[in-house]
């Protein structure tokens, strides 16, 4: 489609195709001494971040990628007084704790309490010690200009499961196609309006109400999910799925998939509901071209493919809604942190080491995007809602209950009506903020005038 395509010298790289990521550091900080603060970030740390147009060549790419985002209290630190237009983001993220399905801010990391973050720096390269270097340097130009608050490193998992998130799910498959930078989308992959990512382009819900020098900056919602990976495994090989020749570790695995809707290696259970398909996963032809429709079956009944609450079709419900959702859509960017189980972990089925996913997810209206899809599709057990039966039940993974046990239906592909519960959570909210990530031009320009 011929939209009027996006500068991509200005908009930051993380937004719309992701910085390299072995290893990446979320450096949160706050404002000291605002005025110290502009003049380093206009001559020191524009030149260094690094923009989309920077990230599409392999040539052109830093040794370490680095992208800057504020929250509303960091822009008020600036001396920002103009409203961007999104009420989540200008309450704060700890204000939407109960909304997101968290048991209040109990789990809270505290550095994400009280509005504390007024920035946050993402630093992404191949080696750690890369990190330290840039991270380094940045830190001597700003001196005493703002402090640090809480650092979160993330690194891909070692050897083959690089790519995989902890609970050993290839991740980062399926993004939304934007009109106007992504030149050819994939089979099944859905295109979205720019709009629905940057503010002030196309399909911008809110582009009406934005100041100029928003425009192609996006709402970055991070969000430290930790996972109980022991724990996960245990409830797998404790309820394998009894269909047919499976053995108890087929049927295990089974379930993993269902509860996703995609196979460890990222193969989508909607083409290969019985058994992984690590050939289909590779090929991107084919990893996302498909809707949950099948010629034959009852598309209001079928959950034989994919259950209806399975992670990435609660996510992402494709042909489920019609016509095709456009709005409720986010770029995501995430990458695991924390160490792999330990044996001793393993073998109490007991999460002693805190490791999950650094999440990041952007969009321009986060009451369309990330608080949409976790508040109003994943914890809703009545989504999807045009199907035979009255509560598909909460997403497995995400699906949040304030703690409580959440009920799930579908995971049996024998029985459709069978309800699962959980008793626990096996992705527990570590708290996070929500940002902006500006365009480079208003760093240089209004952010640090
Ligand atoms: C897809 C894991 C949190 C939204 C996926 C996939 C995996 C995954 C393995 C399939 C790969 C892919 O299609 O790219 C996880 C884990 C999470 C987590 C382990 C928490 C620790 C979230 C959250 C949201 C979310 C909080 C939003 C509220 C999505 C979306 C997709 C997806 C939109 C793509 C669905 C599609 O287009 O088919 N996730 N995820 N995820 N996830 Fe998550």
């Amino acid at each position: 489609a011929a939209a009027a395509s996006l500068n991509l010298d200005i908009i930051q790289g993380d937004i719309l195709i992701g910085m390299t990521k072995i290893v990446e550091r979320f450096f949160f900080f706050s404002i000291t001494n605002a005025t110290a603060f502009k003049s380093i970030l206009r001559n020191d740390i524009v030149p260094l971040i690094t923009s989309t147009t920077q990230l599409l060549s392999v040539s052109t790419q830093p040794t370490t990628a680095l992208n800057i985002a504020f929250s509303q209290v960091g822009l008020q630190a600036l001396g920002i007084t103009d409203d961007i237009g999104d009420p989540l983001f200008t309450n704060g993220q700890e204000k939407d704790a109960s909304g997101l399905g968290d048991p209040g801010t109990v789990n809270w990391v505290p550095s994400f309490l009280n509005k504390g973050i007024h920035g946050v720096f993402l630093l992404a390269s191949d080696t750690s010690s890369n990190i330290d270097n840039e991270l380094n340097s940045l830190l001597s130009s700003l001196g005493t200009s703002i402090e640090e608050i809480y650092t979160l490193d993330g690194a891909a998992r070692p050897g083959t499961e690089q790519g995989h998130e902890h609970f050993g799910f290839l991740d980062g498959i399926s993004q939304p196609a934007v009109n106007g930078f992504t030149t050819t989308p994939h089979p099944g992959q859905e295109v979205v309006e720019p709009g629905v990512i940057l503010l002030g382009e196309s399909n911008d819900p809110n582009i009406t109400v934005r100041p100029s020098w928003a425009i192609d900056g996006s709402f970055l919602a991070f969000r430290q999910l930790e996972q109980k990976v022991p724990e996960f495994n245990q409830f797998l090989v404790d309820n394998p799925i009894q269909e047919g020749n499976l053995t108890a570790e087929q049927g295990s695995a089974l379930l993993g998939a269902r509860m996703f809707g995609r196979w460890q290696s990222g193969a989508p259970v909607d083409l290969s509901p019985l058994f992984d398909d690590p050939e289909l996963a590779a090929d991107p032809n084919r990893n996302n071209n498909f809707n949950y429709t099948h010629a034959g079956f009852d598309f209001t009944s079928d959950q034989t493919h994919c259950p209806f609450s399975a992670h990435i079709r609660k996510t992402a419900p494709r042909a489920d809604l019609s016509p095709i959702n456009v709005k409720n859509h986010i770029i995501r960017s995430s990458i695991p942190y924390g160490p792999e189980v330990t044996p001793e972990e393993a073998s109490s089925n007991t999460t002693t080491v805190e490791r999950g996913l650094a999440f990041v997810a952007y969009q321009s209206a986060l009451a369309n995007g990330f608080h949409f899809l976790q508040q109003t599709w994943a914890n809703n057990p009545k989504f999807i809602n045009n199907k035979n039966i009255s509560a598909p039940g909460f997403d497995p993974i995400i699906g949040a209950n304030k703690g409580q046990p959440r009920n799930t239906a579908g995971l049996d592909p024998t029985d459709a009506n069978k309800n699962t519960t959980f008793l626990i959570d096996f992705v527990v909210s570590r708290g996070g903020e929500y940002f902006f990530s500006p365009s480079i031009s208003a760093l240089a320009g209004t952010l640090s005038a």
